[in-house]
């Protein structure tokens, strides 16, 4: 895993922004796996101004998103299918129809699910995925105790995932207590992985995921297991970590190593 540390929420938002241009620019249909929350803002609006001024190009990109509450209708405003439009999809170009997103208020979950999971491989599989975590240390919503082999499926919230996201909601109880996630196996197979985190409130589950032991009881730890993550975390998220000073020594002379080995 390679950990940048940011200063502050702005700049952990064009790091993984540039990590994410990096990556369209080099391969112009990139298949690119999305997640939803307060993390990822910062870093949508960068892209948005990434098209605008510079002409990023997203109109051949597909985009599979993370996960979706269970029950809602693509339209609810706490969907995460309108939290996409409202943060991103309607500031760049991209197709509606490689926008996917699972579809909450399906009628068959487990079909939908078997089907979610086609199209990513009919896509050619994921090439980049974008990862907020929990405070529980989920990886879209594959709450404590998900199979590392788990793929898209309904999955119940846990109660910190609950409380947590109580505030999008106007009150607790009208968050959904299950969602349809990507699962743990899912995500391991995209390609190369970019988790964001910021906040203080991130620092313990930052520290356990990063510098840990591997277990389902925090499925991001899964990620030192992947060839090629990268973790991008502010100061605040970044506090508790023990080798934060061999982490920004890497950072720092990176350069060396992609010389040495003709990147
Ligand atoms: P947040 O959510 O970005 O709103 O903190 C992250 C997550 O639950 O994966």
């Amino acid at each position: 895993m390679e950990i940048i540390i940011a200063p502050n929420y702005e700049a952990m938002s064009k790091t993984s922004a540039a990590i994410i241009a990096r990556e369209i620019r080099r391969k112009h249909d990139l298949v690119l796996g999305l997640a939803t929350g307060d993390t990822p803002i910062g870093t949508y609006r960068e892209l948005a101004k990434l098209h605008k001024d510079e002409g990023l190009d997203f109109s051949k990109i597909t985009t599979f998103n993370l996960d979706e509450y269970l029950g809602l209708a693509p339209l609810h405003r706490n969907s995460y299918n309108y939290f996409m439009w409202e943060n991103l999809f309607e500031h760049i170009n991209t197709s509606q129809h490689r926008a996917f997103v699972p579809q909450g208020n399906t009628v068959d979950p487990e079909e939908f699910c078997a089907w979610y999971e086609e199209q990513i491989r009919k896509a050619g599989g994921i090439d980049l995925q974008v990862l907020g975590i929990g405070r529980d240390g989920h990886i879209g919503f594959n709450e404590p105790g998900s199979s590392f082999a788990s793929r898209t499926r309904v999955k119940g919230l846990y109660e910190q995932t609950i409380k947590d996201n109580a505030r999008f909601f106007e009150k607790e109880e009208d968050v959904p207590r299950f969602a349809i996630t990507m699962g743990v196996g899912t995500i391991m197979e995209a390609k190369k992985i970019l988790l964001i985190a910021n906040g203080e409130g991130k620092a313990e589950v930052c520290q356990q995921f990063i510098e840990g032991p591997v277990t389902s009881q925090i499925t991001a730890t899964a990620l030192q297991l992947h060839s090629y993550a990268i973790v991008v975390l502010d100061e605040e998220a970044a506090s508790k970590l023990k080798r934060r000073e061999y982490y920004n020594w890497i950072r720092d002379n990176k350069h060396i190593v992609q010389k040495q080995i003709g990147r």
